[in-house]
């Protein structure tokens, strides 16, 4: 069995943060959204993953997560040269899948659930296609899927203007070889890309064993600021725990669930948990609130926020009003204003430069 995670794609949906960088390492509790689905692949016992990235981003991709030892697994990456689709990038993946069963997993999904129970379910029936599905409220952005009564798959329809059910594919997959037929035999759907929807959908007209389980627990598909938002609360939430390394004056008040790493200086400040501070950051006069992550060599003067996330290198100064809800940037710098409007909510890219009047 191995793994295909796709990180390649254009990422349009996260801008302005992703004109920059791929979405799949946009940060979730200061951890690339790409390494939580290589975690749950390797906690299954599958080490063999391929990456599909792409010539845009593919580079800080391989930079950031590297060989794949970190995970205990081995990492290979398959350069897309233009997103073309899912199903495509299943295409350009089959020399390194050979005719090896196999998950895949889209990069910027998020899911509570563990694999395992997908995978024994995959192999113990020996299925051509095994999908996961999950009931939205706004089933038009996803995957569609129509279920008879006992549950089976009668169609799928990737995002129908009138969909059939509220049940959303899940971008995690599990494919046997017979997937690449299905795929030959496909045409690009109107917006012009190979769907892996309409390749399951083939696999189902050729009366092949596709089988759907609903998935149990949260799932986030990050691709929007206020998915990712989502996304670092129920982490913070479910999996930090406190660890206070960097160092913190005797005049701040650390409260609750706290990560703080190394070489941080923490002066006059309350934090208040579940909030995680990367390395190298520099903290002053600030009131951090719940569920906010700020990642390495972010210098925080005179600002309030929470429900936050801040990337690398941003700079918050004297910004008096408290931020919430917002996303700021890598090196994003967000200044002080003479005059205080009344409420601020922020997606600010990377390199932007934010003058309050
Ligand atoms: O998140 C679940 C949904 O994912 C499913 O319900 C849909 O059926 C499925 O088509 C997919 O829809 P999205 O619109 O969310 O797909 P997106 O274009 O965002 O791509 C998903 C991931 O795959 C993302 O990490 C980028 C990567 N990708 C995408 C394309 C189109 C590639 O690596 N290559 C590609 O050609």
């Amino acid at each position: 069995m191995k793994a295909l995670i796709l990180s390649g794609g254009k990422g349009t949906r996260l801008r302005p943060l992703t004109y920059t960088g791929a979405k799949q390492l946009v940060p979730v509790a200061n951890q690339p959204i790409l390494w939580y689905g290589i975690i749950s692949i390797v906690a299954t016992g599958i080490r063999d993953i391929g990456i599909v990235i792409s010539p845009e981003t593919g580079e800080e991709v391989k930079s950031k997560t590297g060989d794949g030892s970190r995970f205990g697994a081995k990492i290979t990456y398959i350069l897309q040269e233009e997103a073309a689709g899912l199903a495509h990038a299943v295409k350009v993946a089959q020399p390194f899948l050979q005719d090896s069963p196999f998950v895949m997993y889209l990069g910027d999904n998020l899911i509570q659930s563990d694999l395992i129970q997908f995978l024994e379910a995959f192999q113990s029936q020996q299925l051509d296609a095994l999908i996961l599905l999950r009931p939205v409220s706004n089933p038009s952005a996803f995957g569609v899927a129509k279920v008879d009564a006992n549950g089976r798959v009668l169609q799928l329809i990737e995002k129908p203007r009138n969909p059939p059910s509220n049940l959303a594919l899940v971008g995690i997959y599990f494919f046997a070889n017979s997937i690449h037929r299905a795929i030959a035999q496909i045409q690009p759907s109107a917006r012009g890309e190979l769907e892996i929807t309409d390749a399951i959908q083939n696999l189902i007209d050729q009366k092949k064993h596709v089988e759907a389980s609903q998935l149990q627990g949260w799932w986030l598909d990050t691709g929007k600021k206020d998915d990712l938002l989502e996304a670092n609360r129920i982490i913070l939430d479910t999996c930090l725990t406190s660890n206070l390394q960097g160092t913190v004056d005797e005049r701040s008040q650390v409260i609750g669930r706290v990560q703080i790493d190394p070489g941080t200086q923490v002066i006059n400040c309350t934090i208040r948990g579940p909030v995680i501070i990367g390395k190298d950051c520099y903290l002053e006069n600030c009131f951090i609130g719940p569920y906010s992550s700020i990642a390495d060599g972010v210098t925080l003067i005179d600002a309030d926020l929470e429900h936050s996330v801040i990337l690398q290198g941003a700079k918050v100064i004297g910004v008096h009003q408290r931020i919430v809800d917002s996303v700021i940037g890598q090196r994003a710098h967000l200044g002080q204003a003479p005059r205080r409007p009344k409420a601020l909510r922020f997606m600010i890219g990377d390199d932007s430069q934010v003058d309050l009047v």
